[in-house]
């Protein structure tokens, strides 16, 4: 791995090298023996695109507190399994009801609604097997410890709960800001705190870092849904308005959106400054301005 490379997409695509069949085959081991369709549908969401960009924070966090980025293959895998079952199950009928994800037919619409649901239980169940078949098992629990945390009723699970009850209401930037650090930011914090965890760091000093990223992802995703063209972000746009969503668009116009965005990239750009010295900081920073980049 190139260490003087500062682009994010270069150091991505190398870092994807590793990480790619690593998922497929932890995927595969997971999946041996199990019902032929069943194994189908959860390969079609964890396995047909997605721009990764959790395991490289996974990955990342490792570098950046001296580790070895295969150290934290298997937290990259358990996180990116944690999102895909978040992602099938927010496409289906009862939550947003959207029929096209990464590119291609939702899971749902391919392989039926309830094959959909327990295709995202067993994701969720094949992170922590992920996560505790590694070698160090004192690494391994407090990452299990980590992701749970992120992914449950007072992380993502429960953002979700949030997003879905909000449905209709005039939120405040406030509310918006809750319903964002739960749904996305708690995966983009455990993302990078397992990394950390994997790299022998100490994740607490990255909250900060963390929590601005978070929001900045779910500040763009916000704003592509009003600004993009399906085909460029492979997924249904303008469905926020039509399902009543409490967005950041929502409770401050697509201008104070841009600018909201446009600060919380400076928040989390100031924070790997202050930083220095940082392994990948640059990295780091050219990933801050790749996902506003998004929406620009
Ligand atoms: C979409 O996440 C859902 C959000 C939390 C905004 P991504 O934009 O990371 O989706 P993929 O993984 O690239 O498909
Ligand atoms: C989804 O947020 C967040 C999770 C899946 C946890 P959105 O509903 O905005 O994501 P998209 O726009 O469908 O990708
Ligand atoms: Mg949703
Ligand atoms: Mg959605
Ligand atoms: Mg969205």
């Amino acid at each position: 791995m190139d260490t003087k490379t500062s682009n994010f997409a270069d150091w991505q695509q190398d870092a994807m090298g590793a990480f790619e069949p690593f998922l497929v085959d932890a995927c595969r081991n997971g999946l041996r023996g199990a019902p032929a369709r069943l194994r189908e549908a959860i390969e079609s969401g964890l396995l047909s695109g997605g721009k990764r960009v959790r395991p490289s924070l996974a990955l990342l966090g490792c570098e950046a507190a001296g580790g070895d980025l295969e150290a934290a293959l298997p937290a990259a895998a358990a996180v990116e399994m944690i999102h895909a079952y978040s992602l099938i199950h927010d496409d289906i009928p009862c939550m947003d009801d959207d029929d096209i994800r990464r590119g291609h037919p939702a899971v749902h619409i391919e392989f039926g609604e309830w094959t959909a649901v327990l295709a995202g239980d067993a994701l969720q169940a094949m992170a922590f097997r992920v996560l505790a078949n590694q070698a160090c098992t004192a690494t391994g629990c407090r990452q299990a410890g980590c992701l749970a945390e992120a992914a449950g009723p007072r992380g993502m699970v429960g953002g979700q709960f949030l997003d879905m009850n909000s449905r209709g209401s005039q939120a405040s930037y406030r509310e918006v800001e809750k319903i964002h650090l739960g749904k996305t930011g708690a995966l983009i914090e455990a993302s990078i705190q397992m990394g950390v965890l994997a790299g022998g760091g100490n994740p607490d000093s990255w909250v900060q870092f963390s929590r601005s990223l978070g929001l900045l992802f779910q500040a763009t995703d916000d704003i592509l849904d009003v600004t993009a063209q399906e085909s460029e972000i492979g997924k249904p746009t303008g469905r926020d308005k039509e399902e009543g969503k409490v967005t950041l668009v929502a409770s401050e116009g697509l201008d104070g959106a841009i600018e909201k965005a446009t600060s919380l990239a400076e928040a989390s750009t100031r924070f790997l400054e202050d930083a220095q010295p940082l392994r990948r900081s640059a990295v780091l920073e050219d990933l801050v301005n790749y996902i506003l980049q998004r929406c620009r």
